[in-house]
């Protein structure tokens, strides 16, 4: 029977969404002969009167959006539907509402490309409302569990990796420790494969305690040993080392990390008398086009997706293992948070390169 499937982007954008929304449609058109209306601000989109959508046909699949950064959807990631911030300061459960504008869309599913705190949100509205729920995981923190990649983490390590690869020869010149702040959120998974994959001495995550003691004798053995500069990788989330978090508040709803790689090299300088430069990598990591494995995963993830509603099957997150796509329960994915792993492959390859993690020398 033919169906009329949603679907949204929510949560903060990477590369690789538009290349999922590609292959959804694709699938669902040309393979079954459905009907795929495009979300408009993820929840906000359903939220609005007259609901923010627009039916989505074959127009998008031309290879063009394939290779373009963002979200043809757009997407947002506040506005809690269950706590949605009212004017007034107060907050007002509007889920009922978007629930509204699923049923005023006469959707038989709804595919949600968020992270775990859209899918939360994705997934009490379901139940609340009975809609047929079927998420993508997408997250340039790859912090979500179950799967070993989401959506637009391969894009973000290969930008902070490029970083790198610009920072090291001007550290060179100048003879000074260059310090990359990277995104992630309380995970420090594009820090640490970054650090690695672009050479890096130092890299600090916050899965691992620091002292400045131990990244100083670092930066002196470098030193001692001929070479005139260091690169050093710090993930947002790392805590000074006096254990306090860099954030600012942006409004009551939204606290960022941003600005611990300042202290860091500020704390380096001070220790070492290195001169140092700061480099806070922000919002370029979500941006530009994806690299060829977040287009495959995109599009391996959405055909499979669509494939899920086929069957019948609900309430299920698609997800990378083993060299395959498998479905996992979303309640599932949320409540297995994957951070970096202290004991894990990655950890040890950059001890065994001799990167210091702020924990030894
Ligand atoms: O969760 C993705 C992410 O890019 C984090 O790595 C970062 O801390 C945050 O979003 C930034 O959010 P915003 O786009 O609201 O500044």
């Amino acid at each position: 029977m033919a169906k009329r499937i949603g679907i949204l982007t929510s949560g903060g954008d990477c590369a690789g969404l538009n290349a999922v929304i590609r292959a959804v449609v694709q699938r669902a058109v040309e393979s079954y002969g459905w009907r795929v209306l495009g979300i408009r601000q993820g929840t906000m989109g359903l939220m609005a009167r007259p609901v923010e959508a627009d039916e989505l046909d074959l127009g998008v699949t031309s290879s063009m959006i394939l290779r373009q950064g963002g979200t043809i959807l757009g997407t947002t990631n506040k506005g809690d539907p269950f706590a949605f911030p009212m004017a007034d300061g107060r907050t007002l459960d509007r889920s009922n509402e978007v629930i509204e504008g699923c049923r005023l869309l006469g959707l038989d599913a709804l595919i949600g490309i968020g992270g775990d705190g859209s899918f939360a949100i994705l997934r009490r509205m379901a139940q609340q409302g009975g809609i047929n729920l079927v998420g993508i995981p997408k997250t340039i923190d790859n912090d979500l569990g179950l799967t070993e990649s989401s959506i637009g983490y391969d894009t973000a390590v290969a930008v902070a990796t490029e970083a790198l690869d610009r920072l090291q020869p001007t550290a060179a010149s100048h003879s000074r420790v260059m310090i990359l702040e990277v995104m992630g959120r309380d995970a420090g998974h594009i820090a640490i494969a970054a650090g690695i994959a672009g050479g890096a001495d130092v890299v600090l995550i916050p899965e691992i305690p620091w002292t400045l003691a131990h990244v100083k004798a670092k930066i002196e053995r470098i030193k001692a040993q001929g070479r005139n500069f260091a690169l050093v990788v710090v993930a947002e989330a790392v805590k000074t080392e006096e254990g306090q978090a860099v954030t600012s508040n942006i409004s009551a709803e939204q606290l960022r990390y941003g600005g611990v790689g300042h202290r860091v090299g500020a704390a380096i300088a001070g220790a070492t008398g290195a001169e140092t430069r700061v480099m806070v990598l922000g919002h370029v990591q979500r941006g530009g086009p994806p690299t060829a494995n977040d287009r495959l995963l995109s599009s391996a993830f959405g055909v499979y997706a669509v494939d899920l509603i086929a069957a019948g099957k609900f309430d299920r997150m698609v997800a990378w293992r083993n060299r395959e796509i498998v479905d996992v329960p979303i309640a599932e994915a949320i409540a297995h948070y994957q951070a970096v792993d202290p004991n894990g492959t990655l950890v040890r390859t950059a001890r065994g390169l001799g990167i210091c993690l702020g924990d030894r020398p």
